[in-house]
């Protein structure tokens, strides 16, 4: 049965998108990976098909959710890496709400059809604390908390991991913490440092040993799509590369 993971924090721009698109694009050279677009600005769907996020409408995981079933909706990018879209009608979610037994698990509900056909699924989440991030933790195993070295992140950090307690508690039990990333560092500003060396001392071995720093390749992948045939590109991915191999080790243990 699958792994599922989501990527989050509260704070917008923290890299989560980025962090959710890498992983997805360096787990499936070696497994079969399905990433599922929970944001509205569809920004995971953007990156990972290059295509228009409306080329999707009325076919995403909003559909998906409502229908109790994502397998119709389901974008092979390659034979390795599949996505679930999203566009901006995913907001509207709280309209439907009332068709669901239990609407914090309707992602969870829809994505066990299909846990069995991926070794990884992986969940991109909106900059908030509603409904869409309350469901993809709710579907998930582990969670992966984007932590940008600046300080609004790093104030959101404790809200975030009160509402993995409570998700936890209250409807899915299964969820583990997998770590935090601490993403986007400007390694030239000493407040990133300092904000860095504070994190890791707060929350010690919960934080990931690799640092993700600002890297301008990584953003030209939201054009280009995510590439490594070039030195540039396989260097760019490094610390990702990295990252990845601790979140095995650590969601096999
Ligand atoms: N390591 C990095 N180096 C350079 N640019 C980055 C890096 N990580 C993310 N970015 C860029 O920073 C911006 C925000 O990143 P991203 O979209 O991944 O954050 P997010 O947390 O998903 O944002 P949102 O809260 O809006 O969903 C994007 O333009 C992205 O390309
Ligand atoms: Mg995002």
């Amino acid at each position: 049965m699958g792994i599922t993971l989501s990527f989050g924090i509260q704070k917008g721009g923290a890299g989560k998108t980025t962090s959710t698109c890498m992983t997805s694009y360096i787990l499936s050279r070696d497994y079969k990976v399905l990433t599922v677009d929970m944001d509205s600005q569809g920004n995971a769907t953007n990156i990972l098909t290059q295509k228009d996020i409306y080329q999707y409408q009325d076919r995403t995981v909003l559909n998906a959710m409502l229908e109790r079933n994502p397998e119709p909706y389901i974008v092979p990018v390659t034979d390795t890496l599949h996505v679930l879209p999203a566009d901006d009608i995913l907001v509207t979610l709280d309209d439907h709400i009332q068709i669901f037994t239990n609407p914090s698990l309707a992602l969870q509900e829809c994505l066990r059809v299909i846990k069995d056909n991926y070794d990884f699924i992986l969940i991109d989440l909106p900059p908030n604390l509603g409904k869409l991030t309350v469901n993809g933790l709710a579907a998930s195993d582990f969670a992966v908390v984007n932590l940008q070295s600046e300080p609004l992140c790093w104030k959101a950090l404790d809200r975030y991991l009160e509402l993995l307690r409570l998700v936890q508690e209250r409807a899915n039990p299964n969820l583990k913490l997998a770590g935090i990333l601490l993403s986007m560092q400007d390694s030239r500003a000493a407040i990133d440092s300092s904000i860095i060396d504070q994190v890791r001392k707060d929350y010690e071995d919960w934080v990931f040993a690799v640092t993700i720093r600002r890297r301008t390749r990584l953003k030209e992948f939201t054009l280009t799509g995510i590439t490594d045939r070039t030195a540039h590109d396989r260097y760019a991915l490094a610390e990702y590369d990295t990252f990845v191999e601790e979140l095995l080790s650590r969601v096999s243990q």
